[in-house]
C-alpha cells in the first residue's frame, strides 16, 4: 500500500536547510508542502528549484512572530507535519543586532508552537 499523502509546513523553506528539506519532499515523496518564509536577507527564492511553482507546493511570505498571520496559515493548510527550520543562524550578526535573533528564535518559535497547540 503507498504511503498516505501528508501536509508539510516547513517554516524557513528558503533557507539553505529549508530549502533543501523543500526540494527533497517535493521531488522524492508524493506529499504536499507549504513553506513559510519571511524572506530575509537569507532567503532564496532560486534555492526551491523546481518546488518553487510546483503543484504541490506553496511558498507563503509570512513571519513567524505574526500569531495571527501563523495561526491562519496553521487553518488553512492544516499540516500533519511541522519542521521548523526559521531561524536567525549566522550567529556573528548577533553581536550587532541581537534583536532579529530574540525575535525569530526564541519569541517566534513560542508563536509557532502556541499555533500549532491551539490548531
Ligand atoms: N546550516 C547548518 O549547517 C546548520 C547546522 C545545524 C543546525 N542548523 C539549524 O537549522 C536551522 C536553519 O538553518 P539554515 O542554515 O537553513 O539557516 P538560514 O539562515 O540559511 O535560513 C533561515 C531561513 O529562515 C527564514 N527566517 C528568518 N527569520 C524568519 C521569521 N521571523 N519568519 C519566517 N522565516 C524566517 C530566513 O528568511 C531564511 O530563509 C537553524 O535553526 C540552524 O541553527 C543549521
Amino acid at each position: 500500500m503507498p504511503d498516505p499523502t501528508l501536509r508539510f509546513l516547513i517554516t524557513g523553506g528558503c533557507g539553505f536547510i529549508g530549502s533543501a528539506v523543500v526540494r527533497r519532499l517535493v521531488a522524492s515523496t508524493p506529499h504536499e508542502v507549504v513553506t513559510v518564509d519571511k524572506m530575509t536577507y537569507a532567503a532564496s527564492e532560486d534555492a526551491l528549484g523546481a518546488a518553487l511553482g510546483h503543484p504541490r507546493h506553496r511558498l507563503i511570505r509570512a513571519d513567524i512572530t505574526d500569531a495571527a498571520a501563523m495561526r491562519a496559515v496553521f487553518e488553512a493548510h492544516r499540516p500533519d507535519i511541522v519542521m521548523h527550520l526559521a531561524a536567525e543562524s549566522h550567529v556573528d550578526r548577533s553581536i550587532d543586532g541581537p534583536r532579529d535573533f530574540i525575535d525569530t528564535n526564541i519569541t517566534g518559535t513560542f508563536v509557532l508552537l502556541e499555533a500549532a497547540r491551539a490548531w
